[in-house]
């Protein structure tokens, strides 16, 4: 080759070489998500999301953590963002988002979010949680709320039973299931489960005021109240009604228990009325939704957020691209319906939602008009994770009879709220 040739040729080289590594390297169409929705009703839900992913060109690589209320998934994340592994996002629940984001793991999600106008069509109370410092750190998918009873409709009719109204009502009501020969409540034995339902039966003890004054100011006068010992009674009133294989079982294993007529009630988040229809059942036909007697006009809420880590720059456009296709209306319908909550935006009609769903959209309207929206303290919306943590590790003790008595239940939970503080 002649010399100018040359010269040619491996200039070209060059100017290649230098625009190979100048380009930005092409986006990853990935997104990585962990999360612990790992039950029928909850699968089929996070599918919705999978395909409108899928139909943008999204590939979904999966990080699932089994476990009800997510401590082993918050476990596993911990480790991964440790290790510098950060996945495009995660499921979490409330003041955890403020954590990680004080900690500077999360990503910045603010232009999309000004772009599509968040900040005026998700509500103020979950604002709180998906915004640090100014900067959106989060997407809410959903509102759920823990004040829910579910019950089977045939075994009501066989019982000859009505909406309980009052928390004597439910216990007449469960009476009734027991004479009957039907186990009364399908309990869970977990931690998160049984702090779920104290959260009810708080606020059915002492009103939403007390709730307030407890759970989210952390009061000391109204934590070791009489109120609060009431609570504890209560609470061990209603496990009595539980069969004596609780101990350790699933959420979703109780609840499969009403949707076959084994039990009467469960107490548990809407995020059961997920397994009603993943399981073909339908609202008024085969199952009943009440709100917690003594808990109608409040709801006691959670939100499933997907926080936005800090991603490589070839991350990021499908972390947005996860991020407005979770914030956009049809979505929130269409996932909502199916996984039991109800939407995250206050701009989505209630048009696709069963009867339940409406109920639960209108009455978390009402309760946020009404300034009787509340944070569940067991679902990570009432406290910082060390204090949740401790009300788990109280209400648990009591539940399983390491804690014997109310008043001793009620010191045990003054002491460890303090000690977390
Ligand atoms: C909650 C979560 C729900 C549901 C439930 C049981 O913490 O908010 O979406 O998944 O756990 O796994």
């Amino acid at each position: 080759m002649k010399l100018q040739n040359l010269l040619r040729v491996s200039a070209l080289a060059i100017s290649a070489a230098a625009f190979a590594t100048a380009a930005p390297a092409a986006d990853v169409k990935e997104v990585q998500m962990l999360h612990w929705w790992t039950s029928g009703g909850e699968a089929a839900a996070l599918n919705v999301l999978k395909e409108d992913l899928a139909k943008q060109g999204y590939a979904w690589k999966d990080v699932p953590v089994a476990g009800g209320g997510g401590e082993a998934a918050m476990t596993a994340l911990k480790a991964m963002v440790a290790a510098g592994n950060n996945p495009t996002s995660s499921q979490m629940l409330g003041y955890i988002v403020l954590e990680y984001a004080a900690g500077g793991a999360t990503g910045d999600l603010t232009a999309t979010a000004t772009k599509e106008g968040w900040d005026k069509v998700v509500p103020k109370a979950l604002q709180k949680f998906a915004v640090y410092n100014g900067k959106w750190v989060a997407v809410p998918v959903n509102v759920h709320s823990v004040n829910w009873l579910w019950i089977n409709k045939a075994v009501m009719d066989k019982i000859g039973g009505s909406e309980p109204k009052t928390f004597d009502d439910l216990i007449a009501l469960l009476d009734k299931a027991k004479a009957a020969g039907v186990v009364p409540l399908a309990q869970g034995g977990q931690p998160w489960q049984e702090a779920t339902m104290f959260d009810s039966v708080v606020m059915a003890t002492g009103g939403v005021d007390f709730y307030k004054k407890a759970f989210l100011e952390l009061d000391p006068a109204a934590l070791k109240s009489d109120t609060m010992k009431k609570s504890f009674d209560n609470l061990a009133k209603l496990r009595s009604y539980a069969d004596p294989n609780y101990a350790g079982r699933d959420w979703n294993l109780a609840t499969a228990m009403v949707i076959k007529g084994d039990a009467l009630v469960q107490v548990m988040g809407d995020w059961a009325k997920g397994e009603f229809k993943a399981a073909n059942k339908e609202v008024g036909k085969d199952f009943l939704c009440y709100r917690f007697p003594g808990t109608q006009s409040s709801v006691i809420y959670n939100s499933d957020m997907f926080a936005m880590f800090k991603v490589p720059a070839d991350r990021q456009a499908a972390q947005v691209a996860l991020a407005t296709a979770t914030m956009s209306p049809s979505f929130q319908s269409a996932f909502n319906v199916v996984k039991g909550s109800v939407p995250a935006r206050t701009d989505v009609p209630d048009t696709a939602f069963d009867a339940c769903g409406k109920k639960g959209i209108a009455d978390l309207k009402a309760a946020n008009d009404g300034g009787t929206l509340v944070g569940s303290l067991a679902q990570g919306y009432g406290q910082p994770p060390a204090i949740a943590q401790a009300y788990h590790d109280v209400v648990t003790k009591f539940f399983h009879g390491q804690i014997k008595t109310s008043d001793a239940a009620v010191s045990e939970l003054v002491k460890a709220i303090d000690a977390a503080k």
